[in-house]
């Protein structure tokens, strides 16, 4: 399967997250790109002024994971202003996944991805699956990771 890895991360997290994810999808046979959305290189984390610089192009792939940090107990308006213009996601199968720093999924991560998975059903995505990744505490953040990088790669 073409699989597209799309994210936006701005402090690398999301992108370490996204890295392992593709090993594994290469791993198992699938041909993988891993882009990355970019905005202004003076836009200020949290801002809700920015401009998209960098909007990866979806067409070319059968299958996305679309990866995205939590600002302020919601998805962070980067990735929500990239899903926002893409023009249809009909056909494809999508999983999403978040990264944030607090250890508990209720403190903004659930609502985040569950954001990401409402915009990519309205434009007609088939959401198989979604993570949740709690920076805090690196053993259970890397149990966490492992778990969800069989998880999602497992839908493909
Ligand atoms: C502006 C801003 C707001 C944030 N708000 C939250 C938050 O509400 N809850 C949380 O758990 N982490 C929050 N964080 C932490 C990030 O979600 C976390 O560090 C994430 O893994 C960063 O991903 P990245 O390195 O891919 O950018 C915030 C970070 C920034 C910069």
């Amino acid at each position: 399967m073409n699989i597209g890895i799309i994210i936006f991360s701005h402090t690398g997290n999301t992108n370490s997250v996204a890295l392992k994810l593709k090993d594994r999808l290469q791993a198992a046979g699938h041909s993988v790109k891993l882009e990355r959305i970019t905005v202004n290189a003076d836009y200020k984390p949290g801002s809700d002024s920015f401009q998209l610089k960098t909007k990866p192009e979806v067409n070319a792939y059968d299958a996305l994971i679309l990866g995205a940090p939590v600002w302020a107990f919601s998805l962070a308006t980067v990735m929500k202003s990239y899903l926002m213009q893409i023009e249809s996601l009909k056909n494809k199968k999508v999983a999403c996944y978040v990264t944030h720093f607090f250890p508990y999924n209720w403190m903004g991560g659930k609502g985040a991805v569950g954001r990401m998975i409402k915009i990519c059903k309205a434009k007609g995505a088939a959401v198989g699956g979604s993570g949740i990744i709690g920076w805090a505490g690196k053993k259970r953040r890397q149990r966490k990771i492992k778990d969800m990088v069989e998880k999602l790669s497992s839908l493909f």
